[in-house]
């Protein structure tokens, strides 16, 4: 198994944002009426994290990263304990000068943009973000001299704005992920998620395609034990696993990883947490016991083959 030590961790750095993209746990849990658990991560708890962790991805489950008021501080104590960062926004809710000092705060940071179809276009699938505002942060990152990445989703509506962004993002010397949508969404959205039709001939284009065979039932195979997969960090202040079991912090068969004893504040360091029985206990059962005794979170998601995307190139970072 790959020393978590060795592994990035994931970051709801919170349990705001502004936007309402359809296929988001967020949008699902609101609509419900439920509230998104949890509060802003701390300084004291980040320090924590990196003095364990050396690679951080503030992208999490159901918040957007911006909106922590600590965030650009974050950036500054990543780049004095040189840990290699990754930010995902697509909300667009701060104003251009919070930009602008974050990037400086630390250029080493590879920021990802979700801007879903040209920029005028993508508040169809990010509702209510401004497109143009986040597509120019983009920009001012790249001239700055930072590193960004143009994830553009596909739906219906840009399928066929393929080549012009493309096109924009060669002009601008900014990589580009073309991204099929993974998500189920909710019903009343207004958009359908479509296949990714491009075939990259330059190399220089990233992609994510997903199989249309049905996942195949191979048995269980924990991702999290079989392979490099990212652990999370909740806003609740736990750390998990995995993102999908970040989110299920209401499901019985995860609640120890959720306990009080394993929050961050009441441990002095994240070895704890790993040294901890709950902890230790949690991976024996995932690779001993049966699999209708195991969480619904882990079945769902683990109960197939560790390839399930049927091609797929990252940008190499
Ligand atoms: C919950 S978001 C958090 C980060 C940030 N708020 C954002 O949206 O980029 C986590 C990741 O899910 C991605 N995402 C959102 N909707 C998606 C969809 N329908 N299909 C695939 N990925 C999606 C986001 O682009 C982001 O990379
Ligand atoms: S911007 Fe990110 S966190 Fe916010 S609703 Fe969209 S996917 Fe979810
Ligand atoms: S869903 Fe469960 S089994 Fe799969 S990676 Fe996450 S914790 Fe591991």
């Amino acid at each position: 198994m790959i020393p978590f030590s060795k592994r990035a961790i994931n970051i709801d750095a919170g349990f705001r944002c502004t936007l309402e993209c359809p296929g988001c746990a967020r949008t699902k849990f609101t609509r419900k009426g439920k509230k998104i658990p949890g509060k802003d991560l701390t300084i004291d708890q980040f320090d924590k994290l990196t003095d364990y962790f050396k690679r951080v991805s503030f992208c999490g489950t159901w918040s957007d990263p911006i909106f922590n008021k600590n965030l650009i501080e974050f950036l500054k104590i990543c780049k004095e304990k040189n840990i290699s960062t990754e930010i995902s926004n697509a909300a667009s809710h701060k104003p251009v000068q919070w930009y602008e000092e974050a990037f400086k705060a630390n250029k080493d940071v590879w920021w990802h943009f979700g801007i879903d179809g040209l920029p005028e276009e993508s508040h169809k699938h990010r509702k209510n973000q401004d497109g143009v505002k986040l597509f120019d942060m983009m920009l001012t990152a790249k001239y700055l001299g930072l590193n960004v990445i143009w994830q553009y989703i596909v739906f219906d509506y840009n399928e066929d704005h393929i080549e012009e962004a493309i096109k924009i993002a060669k002009m601008h010397k900014l990589k580009i992920n073309l991204i099929e949508s993974t998500r189920d969404f909710i019903p009343d959205s207004g958009i359908e998620p479509v296949e990714l039709d491009y075939e990259d001939k330059t190399g220089q284009i990233g992609w994510k395609k997903m199989s249309d065979e049905p996942r195949p039932k191979s048995g269980f195979t924990p991702k999290c034990i079989m392979s490099d997969r990212d652990v999370s960090f909740s806003s609740t202040g736990h750390i998990t696993p995995c993102c999908w079991t970040n989110i299920s912090y209401e499901e019985k068969h995860l609640e120890k990883l959720f306990s009080e004893k394993l929050h961050i504040n009441n441990n002095n360091s994240v070895q704890e947490i790993l040294d901890s029985k709950e902890w230790k206990n949690f991976f024996n059962k995932l690779r001993n016991d049966s699999i209708d005794t195991l969480p619904e979170t882990c079945v769902e998601y683990c109960n197939h083959g560790l390839n399930h995307n049927k091609e797929s190139k990252r940008i190499s970072l």
